[in-house]
């Protein structure tokens, strides 16, 4: 969002108030946040208890040795029990835990509680059979079904920590998190159906693990597509070999509440993708907190969010969450079609909804006669995640999909925050459209400045947290010490989240996007440093700069500008749609520059600093600002009489 735009909405100051009706209904009211200042670990505590635990924590939290928080210190609990058996033994077995829903038409199933349970124990025996024990890592790739939901609940049974890798994600990008996190067994499937056609995803598997010497000893493949796949019978296993004629009991033993549920590779500013690491009791709470509260969720809710299980909103908001408090989900495993999801809704009278504002923004641009044309009565409450959320798509979304009657919660989080921070509470806090608005109960957040001082309200700054959290992540997989520096270091005492904000004169908090080398396209999260390492090593390429430049749609744009190596002349004719395409080998389709141009020079200070500030200039097309401090100031027209050539936009 400009700041242009920003500073209007806030002169205007929208504010949608709570609904009257909700905030007699919130599961959540207002003396929540006193009581949570009041004494925040006995909040969480409270909220703990929410769960079942196999013994009682001795110590809500353990600081003493910061960053390095312990939460629920000596409990012990089993996040599968919690998301799943505990559902079947207060007598809810029968009720929808998943209504899936396939891309092809009429591919559609209802999963109940007491079958997922039954899943669940057959996919954590046959694991035991392939030989994974508690503490082995375990690596996903797997399209939108439900046997990816059964296969995490299953590993976190075991107590074995999962790495979901996107399916989007190339073979080399899953060989990497498989090699560091050194993951002995793989679950993927044949394909999945994505845009009406059946798309592979074991070949990725074989090529990946080809790729990771003798470290993966089993694949197990779930047969979603029937299409042809190559075969290593020393290997690869069937699931419904496996699985379908293994026990449906299981006796699940309770870990530490510090046992590590799941890593979570995500970008960051330098080229290699850091491993995030959540642990069990303390994750469980946070989420399945925030799910209820921030969601008010009812027993009776039908609650969808369409976020892809390979990144942390799936993780947090379509697993863990909502399975822990007990609630019947959608999971579609489709892209959004025309009208496809709006169906969907009405098929299954969805109540909550959840999605990205990319999402929003191309359904704007489609016309409101596409959901206009079913009927969405079921809704009561709408969400948003991932990136800012421009004004204008936050009240399109309220009016055109929440019919004006539904509250919209724009929730700030992270995949290392593993929890919503910074969203209104439905019925309590009002809304107003572009800003999320204040820290939960029991989050400690503020917008400081470079000497990490409170800005104050009317300000911007860095935003920081200020307080230790239950869904925090622990560390980085196998780096204490580059967890420490990325988040911990900038200010002592402070978690730095990497994003920008400003508090409104009310002290409501407007995010302004990432301050860092951290690109946001489509709610993803890319490194420039990680997508420039890839085209470096084309061997074509001798230098790239990578930019994210404003895209209407997708927020951010990944732009990249190279220098050819001599030795290849000109590159060649197609030389752009070579290096998209090393790219997408390199890392996935997702992080394929939209723009590339080749230039002869790039802008770079006396100390040979690239400066992107100007390259973005040049990619969104704007006056270049000032070029006093270059090396060569005379390179900036260089560049700017490349434009247009070698360049694709498409
Ligand atoms: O820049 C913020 C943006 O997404 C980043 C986190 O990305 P990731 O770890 O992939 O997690 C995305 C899903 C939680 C943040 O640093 N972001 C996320 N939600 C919002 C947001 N920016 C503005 N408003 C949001 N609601």
């Amino acid at each position: 969002m400009s700041e242009q735009t920003l500073s209007n909405l806030m002169q205007e100051n929208r504010r949608f108030e709570p609904p009257a009706d909700l905030a007699a209904n919130a599961n959540v009211k207002e003396e929540a946040y006193a009581r949570a200042d009041a004494d925040r670990e006995a909040f969480w505590a409270a909220a703990a208890e929410r769960l079942d635990w196999g013994r009682k924590w001795d110590q809500v939290l353990d600081w003493t040795n910061p960053p390095f928080a312990k939460w629920f210190v000596g409990g012990t609990l089993n996040a599968s029990v919690n998301c799943v058996d505990r559902h079947v033994e207060a007598g809810n077995g029968d009720k929808v835990a998943i209504h899936w829903v396939g891309e092809p038409d009429d591919d559609a199933r209802d999963i109940t509680y007491a079958q997922l349970k039954d899943e669940v124990s057959r996919a954590a025996n046959a694991l035991t059979e392939l030989g994974v024990r508690k503490g082995d890592r375990v690596a996903i790739y797997m399209p939108m079904i439900p046997e990816v939901v059964v296969a995490m609940l299953a590993c976190a049974r075991l107590g074995a920590p999962h790495t979901v890798v996107f399916g989007g994600f190339s073979a080399d990008a899953l060989a990497s998190r498989i090699t560091d996190c050194e993951a002995h067994v793989v679950i993927t499937a044949d394909g999945g159906y994505r845009r009406g056609a059946a798309s592979a995803l074991k070949p990725a598997v074989d090529e990946a693990v080809a790729k990771t010497g003798d470290l993966v000893r089993s694949v197990l493949v779930v047969r979603r597509t029937g299409q042809d796949v190559d075969w290593d019978d020393s290997r690869d296993v069937w699931w419904h070999d496996a699985v379908d004629s293994a026990s449906a009991e299981h006796e699940p033993e309770m870990h530490d509440s510090e046992h590590p549920l799941y890593v979570m590779y995500t970008s960051g500013t330098t080229g290699k993708p850091k491993g995030i690491l959540h642990t069990t009791g303390g994750y469980l709470t946070g989420t399945s907190y925030t799910h209820w509260s921030v969601f008010d969720l009812k027993d009776d809710d039908v609650y969808w969010c369409t976020a892809d299980v390979g990144w942390v909103t799936g993780h947090s908001y379509m697993a863990y969450g909502p399975l822990a408090n007990g609630a019947t989900q959608v999971m579609y495993e489709g892209t959004p079609e025309k009208g496809r999801w709006w169906k969907i809704v009405q098929d299954y009278k969805v109540s909550i909804f959840y999605t990205a504002p990319t999402a929003i923004r191309t359904f704007m641009k489609q016309g409101r006669e596409i959901p206009d044309g079913y009927d969405m009565s079921s809704l009561r409450l709408l969400g948003s995640v991932g990136e800012p959320i421009n004004p204008e798509a936050y009240v399109w979304y309220r009016e055109v999909i929440g019919g004006d009657r539904c509250p919209v919660v724009d929730t700030w989080w992270q995949t290392e925050t593993g929890q919503i921070m910074i969203s209104p509470l439905p019925g309590v806090t009002a809304g107003k459209p572009g800003s999320a608005m204040k820290a939960l109960p029991g989050i400690a957040a503020d917008v400081v400045d470079d000497d990490a001082k409170s800005v104050g309200n009317g300000n911007g700054g860095y935003l920081v947290l200020k307080e230790p959290w239950p869904a925090m992540l622990r560390t980085l997989w196998g780096d204490d010490q580059r967890f420490k520096d990325t988040y911990w270091s900038r200010w002592p005492g402070l978690y730095f989240a990497g994003d920008g904000a400003k508090l409104d004169e009310d002290g409501d908090i407007w995010l302004l996007g990432r301050v860092d080398d951290v690109m946001n396209v489509s709610g993803h999260r890319l490194s420039t440093t990680e997508i420039e390492s890839a085209l470096v090593s084309h061997p074509k390429v001798a230098e790239a700069a990578v930019v994210g430049a404003a895209d209407e749609t997708t927020g951010q744009a990944v732009c990249a500008f190279v220098i050819l190596r001599d030795s290849a002349g000109d590159g060649g004719e197609d030389i752009v749609e070579e290096l998209r395409r090393h790219v997408a080998k390199e890392i996935g389709a997702i992080a394929k520059p939209r723009q590339i141009m080749v230039v002869p020079e790039l802008p770079k200070t006396r100390s040979g600093k690239i400066m992107r500030r100007l390259l973005k200039d040049v990619a969104e097309h704007r006056e270049v600002g000032d070029v006093t401090t270059l090396a060569d100031s005379t390179v900036m027209d260089l560049i700017k009489g490349k434009e247009g050539s070698a360049s694709s936009e498409d």
